[in-house]
């Protein structure tokens, strides 16, 4: 029987970055994964695939209308099968590169379905139904989340389907309907649309992307809008037929009122993922998950000695990045160190265009907790990098404390928003004032500039164009 030091369930980015941590540390390691390829759902069916799509539609587009503003005269035709394929490649590399890390970094794959099956042992089944049980030390549960479901909305992965479905289609849709707009159904909405689909999107709340500041989701919504894509707030989807060519949506305004009949070819079902911990053997080392599945932690112990559980399963927001920082932090506590994560500086990134990026507080949850803050914003409009591009959508606004000007929040909206906001991560881990952004020489001409601009505001200087 194997012996380890720690058994991780799952490979993805929970899983490998705590397993190469763990080699690098001298820990014997081993990662047990029922996928064929590491990576989890973010190297396989999610973060890559879905990034990969959004730069090659991008780029679509911009060849399609932008170019020719640019004095560049091209008439693209879509190659889908290629842009697939290109998608394909880069996650194939990417899934390799972790098995090459594996070994570099002696960490063992263990191919198959884990299960605890008491204190300090793993059941695997292989892929050929052999059962290996691993004894260990520390068993960590990394095995991250799924696709939520909606009663009456079955998901065939044919007309209707969930993320890994609609990265995927065989087709561009001539419509398309996304259920849910959070970051899933405007990411993959914004790919479809961009190659040809009209893509109206049914959300329940009467607002997009719940989480983000207020303001600038509504200028996302905006900018999303000018760009063709068609919002249904404030509506519930009861149920989805779906045949051959197409499907039926039955719609209702959440606020009550007439039903609705939809029609599209195909159907993205986005509505929030869960966490998979059903059929792990929890029950053996007398671990309960939450009403929603979740597995409840302190500083990633559960209430079984030896058990631990990072990334999507635990709570938290549902990132790579943050599963990534848990699964150092708990590999570093079971080697002794002093693992942690601060959860208020994990930035979340949308990828569409215009890009959002924020890191901190919203204005909304400064005003719920009763901080007093001032704000500065600057619109891109006013950038000269933006204007020379022709891509001044957006703006950057940063947030800080009334009293010590420590920054509390930065929200920007504009292409390469994902880029920015690293600054403003490393600025908050130093608790920054907005004065010392602000007091900070940027490169000219650049975007970062329209964020040094936000933080004069906020020190109530006079902003120059
Ligand atoms: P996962 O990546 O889900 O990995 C868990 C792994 O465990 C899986 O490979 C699974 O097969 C395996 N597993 C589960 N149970 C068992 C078992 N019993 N035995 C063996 N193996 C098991 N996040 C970002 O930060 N940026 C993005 O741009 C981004 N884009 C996304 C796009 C899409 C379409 C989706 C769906 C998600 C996206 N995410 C993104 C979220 C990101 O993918 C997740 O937050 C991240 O993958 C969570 O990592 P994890 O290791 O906790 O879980
Ligand atoms: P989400 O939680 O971001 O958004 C789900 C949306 O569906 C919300 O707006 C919600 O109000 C709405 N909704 C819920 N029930 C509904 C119903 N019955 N009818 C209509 N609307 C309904 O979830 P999503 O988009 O599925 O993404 C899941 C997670 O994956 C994200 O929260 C994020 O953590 C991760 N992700 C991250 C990405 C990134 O970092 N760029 C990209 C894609 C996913």
């Amino acid at each position: 029987m194997a012996q380890y030091d720690v058994v991780i369930i799952g490979g993805g980015p929970a899983g490998y970055n705590g397993a190469i941590r763990a080699g690098q540390l001298g820990l014997s390691v081993a990662v047990v994964e029922k996928r064929e390829t590491l990576g989890g759902t973010c190297l396989n069916v999610g973060c890559m695939p879905s990034k990969a799509l959004l730069h090659a539609s991008e780029m679509f587009e911009l060849a399609n209308k932008d170019f020719a503003t640019l004095g560049i005269e091209v008439t693209p035709t879509l190659n889908l099968p290629q842009m697939m394929k290109q998608k394909a490649d880069s996650v194939l590399a990417l899934t390799k590169g972790i098995e090459f890390l594996f070994k570099k970094n002696k960490v063992d794959w263990i191919k198959g379905m884990g299960k605890i099956a008491g204190p300090g042992k793993v059941e695997v089944t292989g892929p050929d139904g052999s059962v290996t049980v691993l004894e260990t030390k520390n068993i960590v549960i990394a095995t991250g989340s799924e696709p939520s479901g909606l009663p009456g909305v079955v998901v065939d992965n044919k007309r209707i389907v969930d993320s890994t479905g609609a990265l995927t289609l065989p087709e561009v849709p001539g419509s398309l309907i996304v259920i849910g707009a959070g970051i899933i159904g405007l990411e993959l909405g914004s790919v479809w649309r961009r190659l040809g689909a009209e893509v109206t999107v049914v959300e329940f709340l009467d607002r997009i992307t719940p989480g983000m500041d207020a303001e600038t989701a509504k200028t996302f919504q905006r900018s999303l809008t000018k760009q063709g894509m068609a919002f249904k707030l404030g509506s519930k989807v009861t149920g989805a037929k779906s045949s051959k060519t197409g499907v039926t949506l039955t719609v209702e305004p959440v606020a009550g009122g007439e039903i609705e009949t939809l029609t599209a070819d195909y159907v993205l079902l986005a509505i929030g993922r869960r966490p998979y911990t059903a059929g792990l053997g929890l029950e053996s080392v007398g671990v309960v998950p939450d009403k929603r599945g979740f597995i409840e932690t302190d500083h990633f112990k559960t209430s079984a000695p030896g058990v631990w559980a990072i990334g999507d399963a635990i709570h938290g927001p549902m990132l790579a990045h943050k599963a990534e920082e848990d699964s150092v932090a708990v590999i570093e506590i079971i080697a002794g160190k002093y693992g942690h994560v601060d959860y208020n500086l994990v930035p979340s990134v949308v990828y569409t265009y215009p890009e959002v990026a924020w890191v901190g507080k919203t204005e909304e949850q400064l005003k719920e907790a009763g901080v007093a803050y001032k704000a500065g914003k600057f619109p891109f409009t006013a950038n000269s990098r933006a204007k020379i591009n022709h891509e001044t959508d957006g703006f950057a606004k940063v947030l800080a404390d009334a009293k010590t000007d420590e920054i509390l929040g930065v929200h920007i909206i504009g292409p390469q928003a994902g880029e920015m906001i690293g600054e403003y991560c490393v600025a908050m881990a130093f608790r920054a004032a907005s004065e010392d952004i602000a007091r900070t020489c940027h490169p000219h001409p650049t975007r970062s500039e329209a964020g040094r601009q936000a933080a004069m505001g906020v020190e109530g200087w006079i902003m120059q164009a």
